[in-house]
């Protein structure tokens, strides 16, 4: 990768005051936006072919173009900080090394679609970052005037805090709980359902915390200069986090169209065992993704074509010694817990699942537990409100289509793999050692309290 292509540049150092910030450019996407006009600005993101990195890869110009054009005289943009994915920390990462090319992200929106205010939401829990933030935001407002429509909004550590439809409620000063119209349809503060393009819609743009910092890049360096690097459908770089049973657990930024194999093979040292790997998770997400597909370009399309996705870059990777059946619970208990129950089809039908992969794991599963699962998933996602259920029902499914022979040894009680892989939620990152996860996460109800708690 050239240098210049770099986003985060973290062998430089990390970023703490404006004054080192300018010494490497910032601000200058700022006086581009500042100079030109919004069309300019949104036609450069689409020339340089910019999509999301929260997990859908839905192109960035796109969705503000549509709050643009809006009738409704507020609007507003939201960074998306909520980083609660399994096996991704990538957004936490880029806060820690460079806050300002993310506050400057979130600026050039505020300032492009004339947002009444702009929002950066975080997790309480995340203290490192948001004192990072925190600091950088106070410099910037000093010299970026949008930067001081700015505000730091810190919430709870559910998953669906990170759900744009759910981090628009906590905004609110609500509870995580996604509501049904999505952002550019029931906005802000508003009284009503505003519909679409409605004068009273008061439209959000939600934007993930890597997305924001390419926008920075891109304007300050070009469309161009962004597709030097990616492929023609997933231009640029993307910051990968990888985890699991690999030699080093890391966080790196390359181009996209790179294959699972080269990252894993030449960025996490390969497989710690010396064994071949048998699956590999983009996150709890979305469908495992299987050997056979090491070898796909990662890209959003290109993913998606294999049958699986990029997700948010986060890659969790196990060899062929972890039973599956194992992981298949691990992944259905964490999106268990996280449903919030507004839509009975998800947390009934997940907590059914979740129970059968117990009842496997404990050899109490009946001839037909497999199948009942099968059943289970084609309907847990009736009338969801979001993707949460769908990701129940992609991973399951695709666990148990990929897998029969783990699910047959668990029926005839004869699984030698093994059943300790613990669940990737990051909660820490050190270079060079690797990441620590939430041990507590066990503990966590499915009513959002924790056993802990309980017992007091
Ligand atoms: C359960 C759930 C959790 C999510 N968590 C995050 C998150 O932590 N961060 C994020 O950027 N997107 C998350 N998303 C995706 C967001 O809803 C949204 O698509 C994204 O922030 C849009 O930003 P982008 O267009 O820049 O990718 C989540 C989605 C779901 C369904
Ligand atoms: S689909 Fe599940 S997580 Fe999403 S709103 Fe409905 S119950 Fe909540």
């Amino acid at each position: 990768m050239t240098e210049s292509a770099r986003l985060l540049q973290p062998e430089l150092g990390r970023v703490t005051t404006w004054g080192e910030y300018r010494a490497r450019g910032g601000g200058e996407a700022y006086r581009v936006a500042a100079e030109t006009d919004p069309a300019f600005v949104i036609d450069a993101l689409r020339a340089a072919g910019l999509r999301g990195r929260g997990g859908a890869g839905f192109p960035t110009a796109t969705k503000w173009r549509g709050i643009f054009t809006s009738r409704s005289s507020r609007r507003f943009i939201c960074c998306n900080g909520a980083e609660g994915e399994p096996g991704t920390f990538k957004d936490r990462w880029i806060l820690r090394h460079n806050p300002f090319q993310v506050l400057e992200g979130l600026a050039i929106g505020a300032l492009v679609l004339s947002a009444e205010r702009a929002y950066l939401g975080l997790k309480a829990s995340f203290d490192v970052e948001a004192a990072a933030t925190n600091v950088a935001l106070a410099e910037m407002q000093r010299h970026l005037p949008a930067a001081k429509k700015i505000e730091l909004v810190l919430g709870p550590d559910e998953y669906l805090f990170g759900e744009e439809k759910a981090l628009l409620e906590v905004i609110e000063g609500g509870l995580p709980l996604p509501r049904v119209f999505p952002p550019y349809i029931h906005g802000l503060f508003t009284g009503a359902y505003g519909g679409p393009n409605q004068p009273d819609s008061n439209p959000v743009a939600v934007n993930n915390v890597e997305t924001l910092a390419h926008v920075s890049h891109i304007l300050r360096n070009g469309p161009d200069w962004f597709r030097q690097l990616g492929t023609e459908e997933s231009p640029g770089t993307m910051v990968f986090t990888l985890s699991g049973d690999i030699r080093r657990p890391c966080i790196v930024e390359l181009p996209l169209g790179l294959t699972l194999r080269t990252l894993i093979e030449q960025h996490a040292g390969g497989i710690a065992s010396g064994r071949p790997v048998k699956a590999v998770f983009p996150g709890a997400a979305n469908r495992v993704i299987t050997p056979d597909l090491l070898d796909v370009p990662l890209g959003f399309d290109s993913m998606a074509q294999a049958g699986s996705s990029l997700g948010s870059g986060g890659f969790i990777v196990y060899d062929d010694r972890t039973c599956m059946v194992d992981v298949a619970h691990t992944f259905s208990r964490f999106l268990y817990v996280e449903s919030c129950n507004q839509c009975p089809p998800c947390k009934l039908g997940s907590r059914e699942i979740t129970g059968r992969l117990e009842a496997l794991l404990q050899g109490r599963a009946e001839d037909d537990t497999v199948e009942e699962i099968e059943d289970i998933a084609t309907w847990v996602t009736n009338a969801r409100r979001c993707y949460l259920a769908v990701s129940e029902q992609l991973v399951i499914s695709s666990i148990v289509a990929a897998y029969p022979d783990d699910f047959v040894a668990h029926l005839e009680g004869r699984c030698t793999l093994e059943h300790d892989r613990p669940l990737p939620k990051m909660v820490d990152y050190v270079e060079g050692e690797g990441f620590r996860f939430d041990t507590n996460y066990q503990s966590k109800q499915p009513d959002w309290t924790y056993a802990s708690e309980r017992d007091q």
